[in-house]
Formats: C-alpha cells, structure tokens, sequence
C-alpha cells in the first residue's frame, strides 16, 4: 500500500480498540517468564556451549602476540576464536571499528577473542590463560584538546552546515545577545538487559536468537561480516530488555557466537558481560556546543547560531545536536554548524534519541538564560518564536504543530505562575525551583510489511519481523489487526522478532509505532480485499464488525469466510515523499520541580509534567509508560549519567551499573503525562508519530532550568553533580 497523501476517513477512525488503554497482551509472558529473552532459548541451549569474549587492554596499537595454547588445554574448552583463525570477515555497514579485532586494535575492549567452552564459568576460566602482547600506539583519547583539529564531517544524512540570512550582522546588531558553551558528556545506554546471542548453524544455515531492535538491518549486517549469503541468516529476537539504541546494530555477541559454534560445531550463547558492555558496544558521545542567540526587545529571535563539536573513531560520524535548532524557533538570521574530531574512544552511535537529546540539553538552556536577559518568562518566549513552518525552508509547513498548546496547557496544570525569583523559595534546607524546556524529536517514517492470516476458528495472525523493546509493539499490532478487521483483540496472536517474517519498520527512532502499525494495517485491508472478494461481496462497501463480514445485506461470519483453510495476505506500507513536502515532527513541553540542598549541593527532583502533542495516541497507558520511562532517563541525563574518560589511557572508567548511576521512578516522587488530542493524516493511515524519545529530548534542561531557578546557579556542563552547584 502507498501512503503518498494526507489519510482520509478509514476504519482505525473507529477508534473502538486503537487509542483505547489496555494492558500489554505479552505481559502475562513476562511476569510468568515464558517470554523468550535472547539468553534464556533453554530448548535449543541444552545443546549450546557457552562463549566468553575477551576485549582488548588497550585503546590503540596492536597485538604483537596472542598466546593461547593454555586456553586451549583448560578443561572442557571446545574452541579459541581469533582474528588469527576466523578467516576472512566483511566489514559490516553500520560499525566503524571491527567487531572482532585483531592485530590492530581500534578501541579498549574491542573483542578480540572468544573462548568457547562446556560451561560458562570454564570459558571465563580459560579466559583468563590467554596471554597477549600489545604495542600501545598514541591515541586522541580527549574532546576537548581535539577541538581544533575537528573537520566538517562527510557524507551522512544530515548536511553539516546550514546558513539563512546573514547570522554574523544579525548577532552584531541585536538589541540583547546570549553566547555560552555547553558541554554534553559521553553516555552509555545502560539498558537492562544485556547484549546476547545463541548461534547455531545447520549446514551452511546460521540461526542467531539475539537482542536486537533492527532485525532486516542485522540480518544484512551478519551476512556482510560473515561473507554468506542473506538468505542464509536467520535473527529471532521476539523480546528485548530495552535496547536505546544499543542494539539497533549487530555487535560482537551475534558475531562472535556464529563464529563460535562454527568452531565448536555447536550451539554457542555469547552474553557481553556487563563491564566490557560500557567500552565494546557503541555509547552516546560528549559534544562542546557554542550557542549564540540575539533577540529584539520585544522577545523576538532575529539571530539564532548553534554550533556542535563531537569525536568519534576514524570513519564514524557526528552527533547529530544541531537538528532541533534547525526547526525549533523562528528568526530570520541563521546558522548552524557541526564539527567531527578523530578520537579513539569506543565507537559513538545513537542512543536513546540522538541528535536532539544532547542538542537540547544545550539549546533549551540557553532558551531559557536569553529569556532570562529579556526579563521575560520562559513560557512565554517560547510562544513569542513558536513558528508553523520549517525556518530553513519556510515552503516547507509543520504537518502539525502543536507547542503553543502544550506550553500553555503545561503551564496551568503544572502551576507554573506561582513560579518565583531566583534562588528566592527554601523549605528547610532545599531550595525549591521550577524548570521548564521545549520537547522535540521528529517523527519519520520507515516502509514497514507484514503478513496476516485469518483461520478457519475465525483467528488471526499477524506476523512482522517488528521488534518490541520493552514498550508495547504486540499490543499495538493486535489493536490495529482488531480495529481494521471488526474483531476482539483477544482474537488477535502476534508473532514478531523473526527475519522469516516480513521486514518492518523495527525499532528505533521513535519511527516504530506509527510504521509498524501502519505496515500491519496495510496487510489487514489487503485480507479485507481478499475476503470480500471470495465472498462476492464489494469490498469498497463490505462492514467489518463483531467478527463478521457484512455488504448488501449478506453477512459472514470471519471463520465461515476462511472455511476448511487459511487466508493468508501479506502488504506492506511504503511512504512517498509526503515527508518531505511537510515536517513530521512531535512536540511537548516538559516541566519539572525540584529541591536542591542547600548544604550538599543535591538535587532532588520532586514533581515532573510533560505535556505532549504527537499525533494519534494508540494506546494511552503504553504511550504514559515509555513517556515516564524517558523522562526518568532525562533526569539521569541532568543529574547523573556521565562515561569518565581516563584521557590517558584511553577508556570509560566507570564502566558498570555501580560507577555509571541511572534514576529509576522510585527517584522521583510525581511524573505527569498529558497528550493533547491529536491525529496527525499527513504521518499515516494510523495517524500516529511516536513518542518514546520526545518524552526525553528536552527534559534534561527543564531540570537544569529548574536548578537555576532554585539557586540562581547556572550550570551548562552536563551532568549537574553536586560539586557544580555548590
Ligand atoms: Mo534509537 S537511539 O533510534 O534506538
């Protein structure tokens, strides 16, 4: 099915079972632990082996030798895989430093071998009897003192520079001006459940049950590094414990276990351990970022010029953290700029939304210290430069763009008039203050397929190689298959995770839901088609509701339609460019209260509101959930979540759930959702965006907002620790 204009009237418009709250279909799964995590294949693991890697001790160099013949001996091993012996690997797409390394070492930890053995405690056993050699190169292990030697970064998606008007004299002339530096830190996803994989082959056939949020994207990756044949790899990832971007690439388990259980010619599982996941896989990267903003007096923004620093290895790219600066606020005089140092750190990659979640970290302080020099409210100078169409390309119109809304409904339900002066509320020891910050992400879309096949007992299944990452993809998929074909939702199965299934939007970007669902819709009035039709009944006019099929007074039951067999359709939906005629993006406003002591320095959030406009909600609970799960992590950014560089050596230090601190919800006491009532006809036949990452990007700086507000101290290096406050 194409989508290539605005949706018109259709039967998820019905909104019976989608946009209704209802709890995950795969709960009971997982609280009775018959949902399948990717270590925990116990059937096929009876025959499994168990591999542990072995990452580098150093950060650049090479390996002058690597001993392990010891390794071998100890008991119970089955195989040592190296660069040495794994034969000729490809180099996949989407990682920059190889994923098993070998003699040159690109980065700390990168694997360089893997020990199969009998048992998991024998393999770390014999781990520990490899002995290798290094000659340590130089590296550039530091942000900061590469600063000057960063380029304009090639290539990628997003060009680097942008230039409207004539930024240079607008900044020169403007009645007030704000220029400050903001300084983001290197971050790690932290998701709970690690990176796993269990290999096996069958033949030349290689089946890998893995954790994994892209599985036509990995199921490429794997053939690429392998040197096989696509058609030759299967992934199964039907549950993930969190992905935020970590496992939107293959990484060196899924590789290492493939080539494990080739060696061992058996079934291998392969977990990175926790402390080598922080320096093997891939994390946000710091970024220096210059703001400078010149407003009117009466509130206007005339200039508006960010400007981005970030590293990464040899060949990687940017943070994206000028993106949301480029659509966010209107004035006339632009510029924006990214800038890419070479650093041998461990690779950067997208987290948890990338691009924006560190760009507004910067941005929407520095939104806040203009409004600040304006003597204006921060509210309402974001209302003063709301603007509805793309400031870059002013042709280019907002599909919606409701932020005023959410500013304004924010504002009243949050109590945000009884707002006060700087450093002028204390209860006790704590310095109360509010915050507030835009939330923005853009909303894309990814050609998304499924497969639906409607029984002879009147059941249907819906298979998809979508993923769910802990956020509700299952329930979605059912409520849309329900509402599309006039069924329960409990006559709904959904079978994801699966590369044999039909390639699909997968999870990341916040793109997952709205494309999902929309690919799922697709096939569903495909087999709508196909059943009237068998039935001689007109499509065009035939009614699905309450499991039957109804036209010109005929009625069938969805079971009578299948008969003895199956009906099974397979669709996909593919988008035209009606995303680049309009912007899809999402919107909210985040607000937040906190206590800071007035000793310590320690902050405490208290209460969190988030007032969100991000087309059709599909399920409301859901869409609270993954928003108060964001926000949790936007308090992490503000506070805590910080990867500290040893400069000399080369690596993340604190490289556990010990040194490297996330919040939970017990952290803070009330989290508000709101989501304005919206369906957005311009993003799908579902009428939906996403809203996963929007409940983050901006919330780190309403909590720095809201600090300064406390204290009338003004931080703008991330994160806000207690030293910085003091
Ligand atoms: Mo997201 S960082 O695209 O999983």
């Amino acid at each position: 099915m194409k989508f290539d204009t605005p949706a018109g009237q259709n039967p998820i418009d019905a909104m019976r079972v989608v946009g209704q709250p209802l709890d995950r279909i795969d709960g009971p799964h997982k609280v009775t632990g018959t949902a399948h995590y990717a270590y925990e294949w116990h059937d096929v693991t009876e025959r499994a082996a168990y591999g542990h890697v072995i990452g580098a001790g150093i950060a650049k160099g090479r390996i002058a030798s690597i001993d392990t013949s010891a390794a071998e001996r100890a008991p119970g091993v089955l195989a040592v895989v190296t660069a040495q012996n794994a034969g000729k690997l490809g180099q996949g797409r989407m990682n920059t430093a190889k994923l098993l390394g070998g003699p040159e070492i690109q980065h700390y930890h990168q694997a360089i071998a893997l020990v199969v053995a009998d048992t998991f405690e024998q393999a770390r056993a014999a781990a520990s009897l490899v002995r290798v050699v290094y000659t340590r190169g130089r590296g550039r292990f530091s942000l900061e003192a590469e600063k000057d030697n960063a380029v304009k970064p090639q290539g990628g998606d997003t060009p680097a520079d942008t230039v409207v008007g004539d930024f240079d004299a607008a900044f020169a002339s403007a009645e007030v001006t704000l220029d400050e530096t903001y300084t983001t830190p290197d971050q790690s996803h932290a998701m709970m459940e690690p990176m796993a994989s269990l290999a096996e082959w069958d033949g030349d056939k290689l089946t890998i049950w893995t954790s994994n949020q892209m599985i036509a994207w990995g199921k490429g990756e794997v053939a690429r590094t392998l040197g096989i044949a696509p058609d030759k790899v299967r992934l199964v990832s039907p549950y993930i414990g969190g992905g935020f971007g970590g496992k939107l690439f293959v990484r060196a388990d899924a590789v290492l276990a493939a080539l494990g259980a080739k060696a061992a010619k058996r079934a291998v599982k392969v977990a990175l351990h926790r402390p080598l996941i922080a320096n093997n896989t891939t994390h946000r990267p710091a970024t220096l970022q210059r703001i400078r903003i010149g407003a009117n007096k009466d509130g206007r923004i005339t200039a508006m010029g960010h400007e981005s620093w970030s590293g990464d290895l040899e060949g990687g790219g940017p943070e994206v953290a000028v993106q949301q600066t480029r659509l966010l606020y209107a004035g006339e005089h632009r510029m924006s700029k990214m800038r890419l140092a070479t650093l041998d750190l461990p690779e950067g990659n997208a987290m948890r939304a990338p691009g924006e979640t560190p760009g507004m970290m910067a941005l929407e302080i520095a939104i806040d210290e203009i409004a600040d020099k304006l003597g204006m409210d921060p509210v309402e100078f974001r209302i003063r430069n709301d603007t509805q169409v793309d400031p870059e390309k002013p042709e280019r119109p907002f599909s919606q763009r409701q932020f005023v809304e959410c500013l304004r409904q924010g504002a009243e339900k949050f109590g945000w008039d009884a707002r006060k002066a700087h450093g002028s509320v204390r209860e006790g020891r704590w310095l109360i203050g509010m915050g507030v910050a835009a939330g923005f992400r853009n909303a894309p879309v990814m050609k998304s397929g499924a497969r639906v096949r409607l029984d002879g007992d009147g059941r249907v299944t819906v298979e998809t190689d979508m993923t769910d990452i802990g956020t509700g993809s299952y329930t979605i998929i059912a409520q849309t298959a329900a509402e599309t074909l006039g069924l329960p939702i409990g006559s709904i199965d959904v079978k994801l995770g699966d590369s044999d299934f039909p390639a699909s939007a997968g999870s990341g970007g916040q793109w997952g839901a709205n494309s999902a669902t929309a690919g799922v819709y697709a096939a569903c009035m495909k087999l709508r088609e196909v059943v009237a039709t068998k039935l001689e009944l007109d499509p065009a006019t035939a009614e699905f509701a309450d499991g039957k099929v109804s036209a010109g007074g005929k009625s069938v039951s969805l079971a009578d339609a299948a008969g003895d067999g199956q009906i099974v359709v397979e669709d996909a939906i593919e988008f035209g460019d009606l995303d680049k005629q309009k912007v899809l993006s999402t919107f909210a406003a985040h607000f937040a209260e906190v206590g800071v002591d007035v000793h310590t320095g320690e902050t405490r959030v208290r209460r969190m509101l988030s007032v969100a406009a991000a087309g059709r909600i599909l399920n409301p609970k859901q869409a609270r959930s993954q928003m108060i799960g964001a926000m949790t992590m936007g308090v992490g950014a503000a506070l805590s979540e910080e990867l500290a560089v040893d400069t000399t050596m080369g690596f993340f230090v604190n490289h556990d759930l010990a040194g490297y601190e996330v919040p939970v919800h017990a952290d803070i006491p009330v989290q508000e959702v709101v989501f304005l009532d919206e369906a957005d006809a311009d993003s799908s036949p579902m009428k939906a965006k996403g809203v996963g990452e929007l409940g983050l990007c901006g919330v780190p700086a309403a909590i720095a907002n809201a600090i300064h507000n406390a204290t009338g101290v003004r931080v703008r290096e991330y994160p806000i620790t207690l030293e910085k406050v003091i």
